[in-house]
Parts: structure tokens; sequence; C-alpha cells
């Protein structure tokens, strides 16, 4: 595959176009102040592997980054230089953001087309397909899903972020406020744009809209205008997702820790309970049954709808638990990665240069609830020797944050191997 490319316009058709004009008036996301590489080619599929529990998935060579905005394809392409990486995206402006840093990086196994989800026709063509803060953007959000899934391998994965419910009640109640006022058919989204501040600047009465308007109040443009005044956007709990994905032929197989949850600290599928009447029903819960719980009861506190997803054409329900991970967690042997950060930062000339200060994965700190376990992997010992000598617990909800805040994307300090 040659350098980076922009395709031409696919004919985009009806909210796709609507879509394409939004993001091309305010390309998401803004300018990342670096992009990284590691030594390790296979780092990134090691952790998919880790995180969803497939030890046995093969290797990453296709991915399609669907509704990738202005960075994210250029991202995966550098977390998996083996692999041939297809962005798509309705923004022209976009792509053409991101081809420009990927042109300055070197990066040449990445491809960028115009292209609106809906239109796609890959049958089954990906190991790994990417698409997170896109579908729910659609008035029809099972078309785009619809689409995502044909074009997974049936042994492959599918990333896929959309809008907690219970993180957006003041952002979609603004945006449907901001339509009485200034609808879309009178003005432009700039014109709308500055209605919209001056609407959040003007408002009266406190309530947690006036909270929420206020915490990204000094958001980037982007950002502000991509939650304050979506032309369109519909959110889930667990249950309406996992029902979206049957439709559609697949199923949510294990949650994905993301950077806007850790930095909240609410990553964490799991609720702490101190009745031992609730605790047992608790812990006979299968998956679906505690991100709901978990959803419902944490609420705005609740981690984010960012799941890896199996095709299961079949139907038959095949899928790795959450309680077969953390046994492998418990079986296998714990190790510190070998891999190497490498960094090109953004200059004040916005320019990426390389950072010379390369950075070993195995000296980042794990956190402190968890540091003594990182500490005592030795490559040798499984999870549960070291869990129990440290007199951690081995219950469901100690073991599963022990996993999660060790072994998966956020959280990559530890890498695990079956014993023997
Ligand atoms: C909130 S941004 C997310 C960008 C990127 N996925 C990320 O997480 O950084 C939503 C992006 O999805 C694109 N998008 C929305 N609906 C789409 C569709 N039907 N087909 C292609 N792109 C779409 C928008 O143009 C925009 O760039």
């Amino acid at each position: 595959m040659g350098v980076a490319q922009v395709s031409t316009p696919h004919g985009l058709i009806g909210h796709e176009n609507t879509v394409s004009e939004f993001y091309g008036t305010f390309p998401y996301p803004w300018k990342p102040v670096y992009f990284d590489r590691m030594s390790d080619p296979d780092f990134h599929a090691a952790l998919i592997r880790q995180e969803t529990g497939r030890a046995g998935l093969g290797p990453i060579r296709r991915i399609w980054v669907a509704g990738c905005g202005t960075n994210q394809a250029l991202i995966t392409a550098l977390q998996f230089p083996a692999a041939e990486v297809l962005g798509t995206d309705v923004s022209a402006e976009s792509l053409a953001i991101c081809r420009q840093n990927a042109e300055q990086l070197g990066v040449t196994n990445l491809r960028l087309v115009q292209q609106g989800i809906t239109q796609a026709g890959y049958d089954r063509e990906f190991d790994l397909v990417v698409c997170t803060g896109v579908i729910h953007h659609n008035p029809e959000p099972r078309r785009c899903l619809e689409r995502l899934s044909a074009a997974v391998r049936d042994d492959g994965v599918l990333e896929l972020m959309v809008y907690n419910r219970f993180h957006r009640r003041e952002a979609e109640s603004f945006q449907a406020a901001l339509r009485i006022l200034a609808p879309e058919s009178e003005h432009g989204h700039r014109e709308r744009y500055a209605l919209a501040r001056s609407l959040a600047g003007s408002l009266q009465v406190e309530s947690t809209m006036t909270k929420h308007l206020e915490d990204t109040r000094r958001s980037p443009e982007p950002a502000w205008a991509d939650r304050w005044m979506n032309p369109c956007e519909t959110s889930y709990d667990v249950d309406s997702l996992a029902g979206l994905a049957r439709e559609c032929g697949l199923l949510l197989e294990a949650p994905k820790v993301n950077g806007f949850d850790k930095m909240r600290r609410r990553f964490l599928w799991t609720t702490e309970l101190t009745d031992p009447e609730l605790l047992a029903p608790y812990e006979r819960l299968d998956d679906l049954a505690r991100w709901q719980l978990v959803n419902l009861l944490h609420l705005d506190n609740s981690p984010m709808l960012w799941f890896y997803l199996r095709p299961d054409r079949a139907g038959t329900g095949t899928r790795v638990s959450d309680a077969d991970r953390n046994r492998m967690f418990l079986d296998g042997v714990l190790d510190r990665p070998k891999a190497v950060r490498h960094r090109h930062v953004l200059d004040r000339d916005g320019a990426y240069h390389p950072d010379p200060n390369a950075s070993e994965v195995a000296a980042w700190p794990a956190w402190p609830e968890v540091k003594a376990i990182q500490e005592a992997a030795d490559g040798r010992r499984t999870g549960r020797e070291i869990l129990t000598g440290l007199g951690y617990g081995t219950g469901f909800n100690a073991v599963q944050r022990a996993r999660i805040m060790l072994t998966t994307s956020e959280f990559p300090h530890l890498t695990v191997t079956p014993a023997g």
C-alpha cells in the first residue's frame, strides 16, 4: 500500500450529507498533542487478545476504522504497523487533517476514503472494525451497525462505542431546546454555534445542565459543538445496545476500557455491595445482567458503552465471559511487557517531531491498589499464586479489578501467558 491518500466522494446521500456538513464545519476531534508507536508490532493485538480473552485470535491484518474523524485511523495505523488500515468518514475535512498528519509521520499502511457507512458494502473482510462515537449520530443506527457487522470476518472483532443514555440527558435536552430556538433549517452550523454559545451563557436557572455547560465551557470548539449542538444523537443502556447488536448478528463480548472513563475513575462494570444477602445473587449474574445492573445503579457514573463485539450470525450465543477472562488471569503466568514507546510530540509550529526519550512500558507504574501485583509479576508465577501470596481476594470483583487495572489497553502493565 502506498502513502496515505484521500479518495473522492462516493455520493453521500440523505442524513450522511448533514453529518458531512456538520463535521466538515467542526472536524472531530481536535489536534492531539502526541502520536505514539510501540516497538513491538504485536503489542496492541496482544492487548485485544487479553482484553477479550480470545487467546486464539489470529493476526490482525486488515482493519476498518469507520467514521474515523481526524485522527483515529492514523492512531490505529500506528498501533498496527503490520496491518492495512482503511479509514472512512463522511467528512472530507476530517480526512484531509488525518492525511496531513499521516504524511508528516511517514505512515504508509493507511488508506482514507470519503464514504458513508450505510453505503459501504464490505463482506467479512476485516479482522478488526473500529467504530466509536459514530452510529448514534445517524437516524437509524441499526443500518450502520448492519454494515459494520457484515464487514467483520466471522472470527473477527468489532470495537464499538455508543452513548450511554445516563450520560446524555443534559446534552440531548440542550440540543432539542436549541432546535426550538434556532432550527437547523433556518441557520448554518457556524451561526447556530454562536447562538448555542449565547444560549449556554444566558441560562438563569441552575441545574445539572448549567453545571455541565460550565464544566465544558472551555472545551475545544469541536468538542463543544459535538456535545451541545449535534444534529442527531441516540443513546442506549446495556440492554438496548445488546438488543441492537443481536438484531445485527453480533454479541457484546467484553467491555473496552477507554481513556475518558479512566480519567473519571469509572471504568469498572462491577459494583460493591455490603449486604451478603445481595452479594450472592449479584455474583450469580451473567455478564449482560451485571453490566445492566451497574449501568442502572451507577447511572451517570457508569462506564461508557464501549465494548468489543463478535459476530454471532448463527445465533449460538458462544462468547468469552468475564468469569472466563478472570480465570485466565488467575491461571496464567504474569510478566512485564517488553515493549518500548516512541512518541511524536506536537510543537509550537503545529508540526509533530520525534521525542528523543523512549519510554519502557514495564516502567509505567500501575495504580496504587494493584501496584504490588505488578511488582510481584516475575514471568514464573501465576496470577493466583501472586494474588494469594499478597493476601488479595480471589472473589469476582477483586480479580476483575486486578485484571482490568493491569492487563488491558488502558492499563498495559502485565502480560498473561497460559501456564505450561
Ligand atoms: C464524534 S466523531 C468520532 C470520530 C472518531 N470515531 C473518534 O472516536 O475519534 C463522529 C465521526 O463519525 C463520522 N460519521 C458519522 N456518521 C457517519 C456515517 N454514517 N458514515 C461515515 N462517517 C460518519 C462523522 O463525520 C465524524 O467524523
